[in-house]
């Protein structure tokens, strides 16, 4: 199948290899032609590293290369049956690609995008033909990340997106359904991993040491939040939140940190800029979590009632099934657990009333207990 991507940044070319490597042509259109020949570039390298680590043998290197092609003119992705934009997130501009889009791409041709905060509906209302549109959200990086959230908008044809999920599998992914609301499932169910993170060391129980060390030691997560955020960048993380918070007609959950928007202002974005919540210099004192055994317990357990309350009122609200929820979180962002399972694990009566001990001390619509874990709750009471 001949297929094109608009946008060669870290998306773009992350997907384009996965298409490659499924055995599809790819065009990858960029508007920098700059960007274009990094891109290209870049590829041959991580095609290179690749071999040398021998993850992929000579030949099934220069096979994928000698599918993508890079290009600078967007007429090139005229014969494409599928195309995926990957540009900057701004809904104008998307809008104005996928209106000239249609001007090229034949009429059967799919239109995706892998829009990460965007409504796919607003992206699909600026095409003549709506109903071959829908989003693929993709994880960074793409070639290794095994989740795809699939996203029809409110036009799309029904037959457009079971082809999209098939799709998904010939490439070795897994597709997720997921509603065209704020975040998705990924980008929706996580904020609390960041925000109660947050909050906790807003109202100085922890410094992020002791916060990231509760959430790796007690929890098992990969990272902890602040040194994922620095990660990150606090540039992308505070624009994911505030457009979500935006987005979700302001949400208290999602609110942002105001300690994260200094951050932001001030210019310590994280690892990429050698600081951000953690000094990367290197003549910086390594930071010394505490290792109270209790304080560490409460914020982990913290955490993690607020992002099974998260999944609980994507469920209640039907953003996506209970398996998807689960799969979404363990392969879009290695949880160590699906949380809907973690929840079962607890109890559900047990995270209610975790929950209610939250509201019932803050007071704040932000700790109110999902509908989901309060009916479950009282269907399991003995
Ligand atoms: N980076 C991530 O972790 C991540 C994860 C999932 C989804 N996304 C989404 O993927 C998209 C791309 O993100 P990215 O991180 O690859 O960005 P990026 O900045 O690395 O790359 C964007 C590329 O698009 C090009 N571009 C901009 N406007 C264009 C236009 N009008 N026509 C053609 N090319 C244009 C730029 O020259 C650039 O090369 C965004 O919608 C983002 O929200 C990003």
């Amino acid at each position: 199948m001949k297929t094109g991507i608009i946008g060669s940044g870290a998306m773009g070319s992350g997907i384009a290899q996965v298409l490659a490597g499924a055995g599809h042509e790819v065009t990858v259109y960029d508007n920098n032609p700059e960007a274009v020949l990094k891109a290209e570039a870049r590829l041959k390298d991580t095609m290179a590293l690749l071999t040398a680590k021998g993850k992929f043998t000579q030949e099934k290197a220069s096979g994928l290369l000698s599918r993508i092609r890079f290009v600078p003119d967007f007429d090139a992705l005229a014969d494409a049956s599928l195309i995926i934009e990957a540009i900057v997130e701004k809904l104008e501009v998307k809008q104005a690609v996928f209106r000239e889009l249609e001007e090229i791409a034949s009429p059967e041709c799919a239109l995706a995008t892998n829009t990460s905060s965007l409504s796919v509906t607003a992206i699909a209302a600026a095409c003549t033909h709506p109903g071959r549109v829908f989003g693929l959200h993709f994880f960074n990086p793409a070639p290794v990340m095994q989740l795809v959230e699939v996203i029809p908008a409110a036009q799309t044809d029904r037959d457009r997106i079971k082809r999209a999920v098939s799709w998904v599998k010939e490439w070795g992914k897994i597709p997720v359904m997921a509603r065209n609301t704020p975040g998705f499932i990924v980008n929706r169910v996580a904020r609390p991993f960041y925000s109660e993170a947050l909050r906790i060391l807003d109202e100085g129980l922890a410094d992020p040491a002791t916060i990231d060390r509760a959430m790796t030691h007690f929890g098992g997560f990969r990272m902890g939040p602040f040194a994922l955020m620095d990660f990150i960048g606090h540039d992308v993380n505070y624009a994911v939140t505030e457009s979500v918070y935006r987005a979700s007609f302001h949400e208290p959950r999602y609110k942002p940190s105001f300690t994260q928007k200094d951050l932001v202002e001030a210019g310590f974005l994280g690892k990429k800029a050698g600081r951000g919540f953690y000094d990367y210099r290197p003549e910086a004192p390594a930071p010394v979590p505490s290792e109270d055994g209790a304080l560490g317990q409460m914020i982990f357990k913290r955490i993690l009632v607020m992002l099974i309350n998260e999944a609980a009122d994507a469920l209640h609200f039907g953003i996506a099934e209970r398996e998807d929820i689960d799969l979404a979180m363990t392969k879009g962002v290695n949880y160590p657990k699906g949380l809907l399972a973690w929840a079962e694990e607890i109890g559900v009566g047990e995270c209610a009333r975790m929950m209610d001990e939250l509201y019932d001390f803050y007071r704040e619509d932000r700790y109110r207990c999902s509908p989901w874990l309060r009916k479950n709750a009282l269907q399991k009471a003995p």
